[in-house]
């Protein structure tokens, strides 16, 4: 069955669009539910496909899950298994969030070695050379990355480049180690912190968090924690953009920390979007008739989100000039440029750089969605565009956004579902 979404441009959206937990801080969190068995509940995550798919794996490892009201409930009580069914892991790339998880809690495990990704190459060798680091002994058997340990030991870890995962994997192993581990070069994302602070509210004895340095001391048991998810601050990027998209929208973004966007939103103001403060957690979007062209680099936080860099050239196609994106995270995230074209955007991509020209008008197309960020900016150039827009492949957004189509309905926007047989 392929999903599309059809789109009717050029209608101004108005209204509240709320912003819901953080997909990226709910994956981690439901691998750390299995560094002590027991009962867990997670308030405000998401129901997109990933984390559908990260449950899935968890009940084949043994643990059982129920959504209730407004949280999901864990119990790895039982869980016995280490194994990562391939069928399920080869669907997303979160899924190498298992090893840390699995060798900390386990001491050993078997994950398979993530595949090809659409916006680059993503190896996973910082993940596989900080658990060696601990004492884990990895092997590749099959495409399973097979990890076993007698026991942890705290040991210093530099990591080449401050990734995400690997800081949080490295976190996760190193709660349950002997001793002392120093992850160096660490990643500073929300979510990153947020796991810390969710391990640290299990027992575990963690400081540097959001610093360049996080010093973790083992513990021997960790225990159950009940918890609620941060807001999703990329889902919150793309809502700011969208509220950017036209002179007439009268979009107001809620539930969003301000203080988790701030680059974004500087970059925002620079472009001439102007979001006023209304009550908590919320901001108003405001626009004049003319935008600024920009430059943006991609960097880790705090610097400018990759994540968002999609959105903001989109926005940068009605900026009266030249604007310049640097992509320095992932070397092949302009896939979506080639589609956009296709909608009248003039756009050269040269080496890691988009440069847009702007304004321009954009026409309604049929375009393919390449990956999750690239499909939801390709639905939002579609609301700006002319005429219709078709966007296939729309599973790669339901991956990551929440109620994404009913949100934009709530909106005023003209856009529905299809289901084509095939
Ligand atoms: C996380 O991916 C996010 N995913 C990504 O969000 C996000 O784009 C990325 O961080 C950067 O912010 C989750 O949190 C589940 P990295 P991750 O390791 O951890 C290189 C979305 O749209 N690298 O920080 O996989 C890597 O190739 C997704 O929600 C190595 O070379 O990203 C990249 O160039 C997309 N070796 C850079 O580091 C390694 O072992 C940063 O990647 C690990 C990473």
């Amino acid at each position: 069955m392929e999903r599309k979404y059809i789109i009717k441009g050029r209608k101004p959206l108005k209204g509240e669009i709320e912003v819901s937990g953080a997909k990226n801080a709910s994956l981690p969190a439901i691998c750390a539910t299995l560094l002590a068995p027991g009962l867990y509940k997670l308030k405000n995550v998401p129901k997109v496909r990933d984390v559908f798919n990260m449950l899935k794996i968890m009940e084949s490892l043994g643990a059982t899950y129920e959504f209730k009201k407004d949280y999901v409930e864990i119990n790895t009580e039982k869980v016995e298994s280490v194994f990562i069914p391939y069928e399920l892991a080869s669907q997303m790339r979160a899924s190498i969030l298992f090893l840390g998880a699995l060798v900390g809690g386990f001491k050993s495990a078997i994950v398979p070695m993530p595949g090809g990704c659409a916006i680059g190459k993503r190896p996973v060798d910082f993940h596989i050379k900080g658990i060696s680091q601990l004492g884990g002994n990895i092997q590749l058997e099959k495409g399973n990355l097979v990890v076993s340990a007698k026991k942890l030991k705290g040991t210093q870890i530099v990591l080449d480049f401050p990734s995400v995962t690997a800081t949080e994997n490295l976190m996760m192993a190193a709660c349950l180690a002997e001793g002392e581990t120093i992850i160096k070069n660490s990643a500073k994302e929300p979510e990153v912190i947020f796991l810390g602070e969710m391990l640290k509210k299990m027992g575990a004895e963690i400081k540097g968090l959001g610093e360049d340095t996080i010093y973790i001391k083992g513990k021997k048991k960790l225990k159950p924690v009940n918890i609620e998810i941060i807001p999703d601050r990329i889902e919150a990027g793309t809502y700011l953009v969208l509220g950017a998209l036209m002179e007439e929208n009268e979009v107001v973004v809620k539930n969003i920390k301000k203080e988790h966007l701030k680059t974004p939103i500087l970059k925002l103001e620079e472009i001439g979007i102007t979001l006023e403060d209304v009550g908590k957690d919320a901001l108003r979007v405001k626009r004049g008739r003319i935008l600024n062209p920009v430059k943006i680099i991609t960097a880790p936080y705090p610097g400018f989100p990759t994540d968002l860099q999609p959105f903001f050239t989109i926005l940068l196609t009605q900026a009266e000039g030249i604007s310049f994106i640097t992509e320095n995270i992932f070397e092949n995230r302009f896939l979506y440029v080639y589609e956009l074209k296709r909608m009248g955007a003039e756009i050269e991509v040269e080496n890691r750089t988009a440069i847009i020209k702007g304004p321009t008008p954009l026409m309604g197309s049929p375009v393919k969605a390449t990956d999750l960020r690239a499909g939801a900016a390709l639905v939002l150039a579609g609301l700006m565009a002319e005429n219709t827009t078709t966007v296939y492949n729309v599973e790669f957004i339901e991956r990551g956004y929440e109620n994404f189509v009913e949100k934009l309905l709530s909106l005023g926007a003209d856009i529905k579902v299809e289901e084509d047989e095939s």
